[in-house]
């Protein structure tokens, strides 16, 4: 179990978020909805231990992230695909996924990424391929891929959605519920507010900073507020 306690974080003098509290549950999809510049990758950030906190506290299976540094949280289990997915460029697909594993020292990293490869065949075609010209789709599985090379028990995802094709967009989130299916939790940051309120199971909405309101992600698609600010719809 996940649980952000009170969360602060600045930069300089601008307050990025404010006292916020989330909890996440292994199996299931948590997410965090909320316009442009609300706060969401610093939320992410800050779990992450890659911003400093100003106050309150990261539990995560029971012990206290914002203690740790950014390599000892990923040993912890916790681990992030970042927006824009944080590809090396000019290094294969097989050399991202064994990059992944950095903070492995086991010898099942080689048969992790078959398992890699049975997952995300396309990957697999494309070992040798230099992740920077892969298309927009491809990318994100491998972001995905590289990600559980780590080992997650606590997967987040920024904006996994973000410049990809409907189409595509459907297969990255059928991806993601099989992570959490198979046991993970995740924290999914997401702008693309149906489809992420369709596909995860409980739902905060973050805004300038402050989670402003939060519920099951099926009452919340129901919820004329939520329908009128982020779907243009009501009723
Ligand atoms: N490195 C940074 N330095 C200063 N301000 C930042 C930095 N990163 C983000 N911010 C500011 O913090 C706020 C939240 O940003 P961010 O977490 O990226 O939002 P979101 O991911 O929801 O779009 C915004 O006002 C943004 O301008
Ligand atoms: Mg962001």
């Amino acid at each position: 179990m996940l649980e952000v306690r009170d969360l602060a974080v600045s930069y300089g003098p601008v307050r990025a978020l404010h006292e916020v509290c989330i909890k996440a549950a292994p199996g299931k999809i948590t997410s965090v909805i909320g316009s442009n510049g609300a706060g969401k990758s610093t939320l992410l950030k800050a779990i992450a231990g890659l911003v400093p906190t100003v106050s309150g506290t990261v539990i995560w299976e029971g012990n206290q992230l914002n203690n740790m540094d950014s390599v000892e949280i990923v040993r912890a289990g916790v681990v992030m695909v970042p927006e824009g997915r944080g590809m090396l460029a000019r290094h294969t697909v097989y050399e991202n996924l064994e990059l992944g594993a950095y903070t492995r020292k086991d010898k099942a990293i080689k048969s992790d990424i078959e398992k890699i490869f049975d997952r995300f065949p396309v990957l697999g075609q494309r070992q040798k391929q230099l992740s920077g010209t892969l298309s927009g789709g491809e990318q994100q599985m491998l972001a995905i891929g590289r990600a559980l090379m780590a080992k997650p028990r606590l997967l987040m995802l920024d904006e996994p959605s973000l410049g990809l094709g409907p189409l595509i967009v459907g297969d990255v989130f059928t991806i993601i519920q099989k992570i959490a299916l198979d046991g993970s939790a995740v924290l999914l940051v997401e702008q693309e507010v149906g489809r992420t309120l369709r596909c995860s199971d409980y739902t905060y909405v973050l805004e300038t900073g402050s989670i402003i309101d939060e519920g099951k992600s099926g009452e919340l698609l129901d919820r004329d507020s939520i329908r009128k600010a982020y779907l243009g719809t009501i009723g």
